[in-house]
Protein backbone atom coordinates (compact mmCIF):
# COMPACT_ATOMS: atom_id res chain seq x y z
CA UNK A 1 0.00 0.00 0.00
CA UNK A 2 2.68 2.08 0.97
CA UNK A 3 4.54 1.52 -2.40
CA UNK A 4 1.43 2.62 -4.56
CA UNK A 5 0.97 5.67 -2.60
CA UNK A 6 5.04 6.63 -3.54
CA UNK A 7 4.72 5.84 -6.96
CA UNK A 8 1.37 7.20 -7.40
CA UNK A 9 3.27 10.98 -5.69
CA UNK A 10 5.86 10.02 -7.81
CA UNK A 11 4.12 10.12 -11.14
CA UNK A 12 2.88 13.52 -10.04
CA UNK A 13 5.67 14.92 -9.47
CA UNK A 14 6.75 14.27 -12.67
CA UNK A 15 3.79 14.98 -14.47
CA UNK A 16 3.43 18.50 -12.76
CA UNK A 17 5.70 19.99 -14.68
CA UNK A 18 6.56 21.45 -18.16
CA UNK A 19 8.51 19.00 -19.95
CA UNK A 20 9.81 20.97 -23.07
CA UNK A 21 11.92 23.12 -25.50
CA UNK A 22 12.53 26.88 -25.82
CA UNK A 23 13.94 28.63 -28.44
CA UNK A 24 13.65 32.47 -29.90
CA UNK A 25 13.86 34.18 -32.79
CA UNK A 26 14.81 38.09 -32.65
CA UNK A 27 12.62 39.87 -35.60
CA UNK A 28 14.62 43.14 -36.50
CA UNK A 29 12.45 46.22 -36.18
CA UNK A 30 13.57 48.87 -38.27
CA UNK A 31 14.49 51.54 -35.82
CA UNK A 32 13.04 49.81 -32.64
CA UNK A 33 14.74 46.97 -30.36
CA UNK A 34 12.88 44.36 -32.30
CA UNK A 35 10.52 42.03 -31.29
CA UNK A 36 11.69 38.91 -29.29
CA UNK A 37 9.95 35.91 -30.11
CA UNK A 38 10.01 33.19 -27.58
CA UNK A 39 8.79 29.79 -28.63
CA UNK A 40 8.14 26.60 -26.28
CA UNK A 41 7.23 23.50 -27.40
CA UNK A 42 5.74 20.52 -24.56
CA UNK A 43 7.23 17.30 -25.70
CA UNK A 44 4.38 15.74 -23.47
CA UNK A 45 1.67 17.56 -25.58
CA UNK A 46 2.94 18.73 -29.09
CA UNK A 47 1.17 21.72 -28.03
CA UNK A 48 3.40 25.26 -29.41
CA UNK A 49 3.42 28.45 -27.66
CA UNK A 50 4.51 31.51 -28.23
CA UNK A 51 5.59 34.71 -26.15
CA UNK A 52 6.88 38.02 -27.41
CA UNK A 53 9.04 40.64 -25.47
CA UNK A 54 8.39 43.84 -27.39
CA UNK A 55 11.41 45.36 -25.54
CA UNK A 56 13.63 42.95 -27.91
CA UNK A 57 15.12 40.99 -24.71
CA UNK A 58 14.46 38.97 -21.75
CA UNK A 59 11.98 40.04 -19.00
CA UNK A 60 9.81 42.69 -20.36
CA UNK A 61 6.47 40.17 -20.94
CA UNK A 62 2.54 41.37 -20.41
CA UNK A 63 0.02 39.53 -18.62
CA UNK A 64 -1.30 35.86 -20.55
CA UNK A 65 1.83 36.75 -22.65
CA UNK A 66 1.96 33.48 -23.86
CA UNK A 67 -0.23 32.10 -26.40
CA UNK A 68 -0.84 28.63 -27.82
CA UNK A 69 -0.14 28.21 -31.22
CA UNK A 70 -1.44 24.72 -31.77
CA UNK A 71 -4.74 24.07 -31.51
CA UNK A 72 -5.79 24.35 -28.09
CA UNK A 73 -6.36 28.21 -27.16
CA UNK A 74 -4.33 27.93 -23.98
CA UNK A 75 -3.00 31.43 -22.94
CA UNK A 76 -0.81 31.37 -20.10
CA UNK A 77 1.38 33.77 -18.25
CA UNK A 78 4.99 33.65 -17.26
CA UNK A 79 8.09 35.61 -16.62
CA UNK A 80 11.25 35.06 -18.30
CA UNK A 81 14.97 36.31 -17.58
CA UNK A 82 18.37 35.54 -18.63
CA UNK A 83 21.15 34.97 -15.94
CA UNK A 84 24.81 36.35 -16.36
CA UNK A 85 26.07 32.91 -17.06
CA UNK A 86 23.30 33.02 -19.85
CA UNK A 87 20.86 30.36 -18.56
CA UNK A 88 17.25 30.81 -20.12
CA UNK A 89 14.67 31.05 -16.70
CA UNK A 90 11.18 30.85 -17.19
CA UNK A 91 8.79 31.09 -14.38
CA UNK A 92 5.46 29.25 -15.28
CA UNK A 93 3.37 31.01 -12.57
CA UNK A 94 1.50 27.73 -12.12
CA UNK A 95 0.70 26.73 -15.86
CA UNK A 96 1.15 23.31 -16.48
CA UNK A 97 1.35 23.36 -13.02
CA UNK A 98 4.81 24.64 -13.35
CA UNK A 99 7.09 26.75 -11.32
CA UNK A 100 10.58 28.02 -12.08
CA UNK A 101 12.51 26.16 -15.04
CA UNK A 102 15.55 27.09 -16.68
CA UNK A 103 17.85 25.40 -19.18
CA UNK A 104 22.06 27.26 -20.14
CA UNK A 105 24.19 26.15 -22.63
CA UNK A 106 22.49 28.39 -25.28
CA UNK A 107 19.55 27.85 -26.98
CA UNK A 108 17.12 25.93 -28.32
CA UNK A 109 17.70 24.14 -25.00
CA UNK A 110 15.31 21.47 -22.82
CA UNK A 111 13.99 22.84 -20.01
CA UNK A 112 14.08 21.01 -16.54
CA UNK A 113 13.22 22.71 -13.23
C1 LIG B 1 -5.36 33.53 -26.86
O1 LIG B 1 -4.70 34.63 -27.42
C2 LIG B 1 -4.93 34.80 -28.81
C3 LIG B 1 -4.05 35.93 -29.29
O2 LIG B 1 -4.21 37.06 -28.50
C4 LIG B 1 -6.41 35.07 -29.02
O3 LIG B 1 -6.67 35.21 -30.40
C5 LIG B 1 -7.23 33.91 -28.46
O4 LIG B 1 -8.60 34.22 -28.55
C6 LIG B 1 -6.86 33.68 -27.00
N1 LIG B 1 -7.53 32.47 -26.53
C7 LIG B 1 -8.21 32.46 -25.38
C8 LIG B 1 -8.83 31.15 -25.03
O5 LIG B 1 -8.30 33.44 -24.65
Amino acid sequence: MEFSVLGLLALTGSVAAFNGQVSTWLEAGGEGPGILHIYLTDYDTGSTYEGRDYTGGLGCLPENSFVETSPGGYNWSASVWQTSDGCFNIDFQGAFGAGHEYCCGGLPCDLSG
